[in-house]
């Protein structure tokens, strides 16, 4: 069902764009403003979470771990699953990041037999690393509709990309393998019964919506051929803060660009801020060096002394001794 409302909810989006520029003649307002305020409400959002993040007090080390923390020294220490120094910590960070580690450790539970076995499940892993890719590739090909000249490297980036040299207009591989992470990462939440039972709105509406941006934009490039030069025109105003908009741009154009305005503005308050929050995490960030330093909570108070085993011992020892009960030190 929360998958339908989603589906739902995606097509009444097109819908609005649709008829908001198709019969409307609204290409003003969707062309111009809500890209303008949709940005505005990413950025302002996204520094606002951030912001919110980076004040939050951590004061104790509450790094998760997956192997030996740094003890003794026959005893092998697990550099970057139990980082203990900065500089093993960023490389921690930097695998976390670009290689999507920990989820390469997913596991998947399983009756077979009649007995409970985990066995390893990289198929997650390996379809979110090509959705997560082929999105940031897709985004650096995209910023040749806002720049004037096109930076060298972005021509680098969609030589690679259509190396394949597959036909007219070329094939980007990113466009096929960005279908195939989302496909897989949608289909594994309607499969599995525990996955749909804990999947909600939240979950479902992200993917559909980035499906149907992709779509859309597979559409013009590979079958409606749109006008890229009056879409440059469109996009140049944008940037250099003239906006205009010429003749000839594909209604399918501006369906595509209101689903990533959606997508601008609801990105701040959803999951997907996790892009931003991997970086503050800190049970990613921190070294675990508890057994090294000697952590003092910030917050105690300064007006209540500690009061040691040894120091109670020594206000209670007569009366524990009267009592039965035993002591350190007998005096
Ligand atoms: C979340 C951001 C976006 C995603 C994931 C996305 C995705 C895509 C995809 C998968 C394609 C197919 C062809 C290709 O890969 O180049 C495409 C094409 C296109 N997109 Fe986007 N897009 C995004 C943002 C935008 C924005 C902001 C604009 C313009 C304001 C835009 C304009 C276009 C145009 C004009 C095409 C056709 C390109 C051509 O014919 O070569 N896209 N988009």
């Amino acid at each position: 069902m929360n998958a339908l409302y989603s589906l739902v909810l995606v097509f009444a989006l097109v819908l609005i764009a649709l008829f908001g520029v198709g019969t409307a003649h609204m290409a003003g307002l969707f062309g111009t403003l809500l890209p303008y305020v949709a940005v505005a409400v990413f950025l302002v959002g996204f520094a606002n979470r951030i912001i919110g993040w980076a004040k939050s007090p951590v004061p104790f080390r509450i790094p998760t771990t997956g192997g030996q923390q740094k003890s003794l020294d026959f005893i092998q220490h697990d550099r970057f699953d139990n980082p203990v120094t900065p500089g093993q910590t960023f490389i921690r960070m930097v695998l976390e990041i670009c290689c999507f580690r920990s989820l390469f450790r997913n596991t998947k539970v399983e009756l077979r037999d009649g007995r409970v076995t985990y066995a390893s499940s990289k198929f997650l892993w390996l379809f979110s690393l090509l959705f997560h890719y082929s999105f940031l590739l897709i985004v650096i090909r995209h910023m040749r509709l806002f720049f004037e000249p096109v930076p060298a490297c972005i021509g680098f980036v969609e030589m690679i990309d259509g190396i394949m040299q597959l036909g007219v207009p070329r094939l980007y591989m990113s466009d096929l393998l960005i279908l195939a992470g989302l496909g897989f990462l949608l289909s594994r939440r309607l499969q599995d019964p525990k996955l749909r039972y804990i999947s909600l709105v939240t979950d479902y509406f992200p993917l559909l919506l980035i499906i149907g941006i992709a779509l859309s934009g597979i559409y013009m490039r590979y079958f409606e051929h749109v006008d890229i030069m009056a879409i440059k025109k469109l996009t140049m105003g944008l940037v250099t803060f003239s906006p205009v908009i010429p003749a000839g741009v594909s209604v399918v154009f501006y369906i595509h660009l209101f689903l990533v305005c959606v997508l601008l503005v609801y990105f701040p308050f959803s999951k997907l801020m996790h892009a931003g929050g991997v970086f503050l995490s800190p049970t990613r960030n921190m070294p675990n060096d508890t057994r090294i330093n000697h952590h003092e909570n910030p917050w105690n108070d300064p007006n209540i002394k500690p009061h040691s085993y040894e120091a109670y011992e020594d206000e209670f020892r007569e009366a524990m001794i009267e009592a039965g009960l035993p002591v350190e030190k007998k005096a």
